[in-house]
Parts: C-alpha cells; sequence; structure tokens
C-alpha cells in the first residue's frame, strides 16, 4: 500500500513504430470496425438497455478537470507504480475481457504478450477462448478472473489449473449474476461462431452460446454462472487460494468495505462497461466515496470509459490506485494484433507521461494528491 516506487520497476513499454498507428486510443476503433463483422463489432460496443450507463461512463470522465501544480521542478515524470504490491509500468492493467479470439485469430496470447512487453498485468477471463495454461504461457503478470460457475467442483477445478499455470492473483467478477440485456446482441441474434469457445470450461465450450436465435443474445443464454453468490461463497475462496484477490464490479461504499473486511486485496470499482445494470453510475461519480469508504484497508481501482492517459490522471486524482482499460485493447488488438496492442498500451504510458508533466506530477503517486472540479 506504500506510494513509494519499488526498486524493481519494469523498464515500460517497447518502443513501437508510432507513426505507423492511430494517435489516440479511441482512433484504433475506426480500423477495429472496418475488420469486425458488424456483429462483432456490435457485441464488444454495445452496452446493456438504453446505454445510458455506456454513454455516462465517459460523460463523467470528461466533466472531471485536474487543477495542474506548477512549478514543481519535474522534469520527466515517472509512470510506474505499484498494484497490488508489484511495480508495474503503469498503473494500469489491461481488463478481462472474453472470446478474444472473435476480433483477431491470435486471440487471448497476442493480447497477454503485449501487456507483458509493456509491463503491466493482463487479466484473463473465465471464458477466453484460450485455455489459461497458453495464456499465462504468453503473458508475464498474468491474473485470472473467475465468473462463478453453476457447481463449486467446477470452481474447484478452474482454481487449481490457474494456480497451476502460474497466475499472480485473483480477480472474482461479482456484478454479473445474469447477463445484462444487450439490446444490440438481441437484436442480431447473436451466437459465437464455432471457432470460438470457452476454452476454460469443461467440454471446451458452453453449447448454448453458439446456437444463433433471432431475436435472441446466444451468448446471454449460454451463461453458466451462478446467479446467487454470497459473502460466504468469497469466504470459501478465500480459504481456498493463497493468490490475492481483488473484487471486481463494486459501486456502493458498504459493499467495498466489506470486500476489504472479507480480506480483498482491491475492489474494481466497475459497473462492466456499460454491460450490466442500465442506470447503474458511471464509476468516476462514485469513486471518491469508495476511496474514502475503505481508506488504507484495500487498495481501489477503476474501470468504465478510460481512453487514455488523461482518464488515468484522472482516476488517480480522485484516489484510484490505477485503471483496468477494456475496449480499446480489443480495438487495438482487431486493428493489428499484438503489434497493434503494443502500440496501444505505448500510447497509454505517453499520453500518461505527458499528463503527469503538464500537472507538475513527479510519478503517479504525486497525481493522487491532485485536487478535482466536477461539473465544469
Ligand atoms: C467484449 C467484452 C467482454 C467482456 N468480458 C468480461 C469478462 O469476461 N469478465 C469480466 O469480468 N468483465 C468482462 N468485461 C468487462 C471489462 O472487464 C471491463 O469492466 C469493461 O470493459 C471496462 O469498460 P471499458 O470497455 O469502457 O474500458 C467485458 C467487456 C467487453 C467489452
Amino acid at each position: 500500500m506504500a506510494d513509494t516506487m519499488l526498486p524493481d520497476a519494469p523498464a515500460g513499454p517497447v518502443a513501437v513504430d508510432v507513426a505507423a498507428w492511430p494517435a489516440s486510443l479511441a482512433e484504433f476503433a475506426g480500423p477495429a470496425r472496418a475488420a469486425l463483422p458488424p456483429e462483432v463489432w456490435d457485441f464488444i460496443n454495445g452496452g446493456s438497455g438504453t446505454e445510458t450507463t455506456l454513454t455516462a461512463n465517459r460523460a463523467a470522465l470528461d466533466r472531471v478537470a485536474v487543477l495542474p501544480r506548477v512549478l514543481t521542478g519535474v522534469d520527466r515524470p515517472r509512470t510506474d507504480a505499484p498494484l497490488l504490491g508489484r511495480a508495474q509500468a503503469m498503473p494500469v492493467a489491461v481488463a478481462p475481457m472474453a472470446y478474444q479470439r472473435l476480433v483477431h485469430p491470435d486471440g487471448e496470447p497476442a493480447l497477454a504478450a503485449a501487456a507483458a512487453a509493456a509491463g503491466v498485468p493482463y487479466v484473463a477471463s473465465t471464458l477466453s477462448s484460450t485455455p489459461i495454461e497458453e495464456i499465462a504461457a504468453a503473458g508475464d503478470q498474468v491474473w485470472f478472473q473467475l465468473y462463478w460457475l453453476r457447481e463449486r467442483g467446477m470452481v474447484a477445478d478452474l482454481l487449481d489449473r490457474v494456480h497451476a499455470a502460474g497466475c499472480t492473483a485473483l480477480m472474482v467478477t461479482v456484478d454479473v449474476p445474469i447477463l445484462g440485456r444487450r439490446l444490440r446482441d438481441v437484436r442480431n441474434g447473436f451466437a459465437l461462431p464455432p471457432h470460438v469457445t470457452a476454452a476454460n470450461l469443461p467440454g471446451g465450450r458452453n453449447d448454448l452460446a453458439h446456437q444463433g436465435t433471432p431475436g435472441v443474445s446466444a451468448v446471454s443464454a449460454g451463461a453458466v454462472f451462478a446467479p446467487a453468490l454470497s459473502w460466504a461463497d468469497l469466504e470459501w475462496l478465500r480459504g481456498r487460494t493463497p493468490l490475492p484477490l481483488l473484487i471486481k464490479g463494486i459501486l456502493d461504499p458498504r459493499d467495498a468495505v466489506r470486500a476489504a473486511e472479507a480480506g480483498a486485496a482491491a475492489v474494481v470499482v466497475s459497473n462492466h462497461g456499460g454491460r450490466q445494470l442500465d442506470g447503474a453510475p458511471a464509476t468516476v461519480t462514485v469513486l471518491p466515496e469508495v476511496v474514502a469508504a475503505v481508506g488504507e484497508r484495500c487498495e481501489v481501482l477503476l474501470d468504465s470509459g478510460v481512453r487514455g492517459g488523461v482518464d488515468v490522471l484522472r482516476a488517480l486524482a480522485l484516489g484510484a490506485r490505477g485503471v483496468l482499460v477494456g475496449r480499446p485493447m480489443l480495438w487495438a488488438l482487431a486493428a493489428g494484433g499484438r503489434a497493434g496492442a503494443e502500440a496501444a498500451l505505448a500510447l497509454l504510458a505517453a499520453e500518461l507521461r505527458d499528463a503527469l508533466t503538464l500537472t507538475g506530477c513527479a510519478d503517479p503517486a504525486a497525481a493522487r494528491q491532485l485536487r478535482t472540479l466536477t461539473g465544469g
């Protein structure tokens, strides 16, 4: 929990040919859209219901104004910062996202390798389209995201594999008792193509997710999660794994406190990128309350709508330790495979360095002392 930099801070993103790639993370969306079938584009980018929360995430981030400090004598800030007590090249991790072979044949191993090259953690989804063992071999720090499967025995088997594969943290997603109603997928009758399977599940797939029916999202119909997850299950998990636990999908400060008391090393303030409860608040609007509630008891990370270095700065200034980045990483993977994803992460690091320089911060820890205004 110390703000001091650890001595073994990684070097940071590898040099990439910046001229070959878009000038901002958001601009990776263009080539990605051109490369993807429309229904896959919709699956990635859609939110639930009226997409009110999806839109609110971005709007709320844009309303956070950060007050720069001046005359601080900072020349070239460091971007490295610890997450879960381990030095990272920047306070960023690649968010868990299902079925990455939908967007590029190299899928999860390519994105995990790009994260490793950038010196940041990659979070592998339970619903990865590549087995966790292969992802862990391609990456460096691979965290595993757990969706609670209906049978506890299946969860236990998965945990054994996650431990054996060398994953370094476990992120439990708690905002998916069912999948949100994603109307784009419903209208498209979206189903997974045969070559994209849930490679970590027994039998290698969830059959229903492949059965296209007009007016039905097969991905939703094929969901295999236990809806009635409770704090008692988390206690069982705590006793079942030595890995640090992150609880993802927290919005209410009372739940954040409860998670910290249950032994979580971190909570992720997330509304799943606007894909679950439509009408949930934008994450930056609840972040300060969550940070105040948990204090030093655990780390607080944020996701949903982060699209650049200034957004990382905003989250830090509002008290987060770091952020997860979701869709832009899929756009970059779709646009250019591993090289595209490396370029996107290098760009994010460069943007963060610029944002720190412009606010007079020597490092991300200093950014957590900045003041913000909202609504103006
Ligand atoms: C295509 C897609 C698949 C996702 N799959 C998962 C998943 O398997 N597990 C999970 O915890 N979150 C999943 N998420 C949510 C992300 O981890 C993250 O919370 C969200 O994408 C952050 O918002 P952003 O995309 O605006 O950055 C998914 C998001 C997208 C866009």
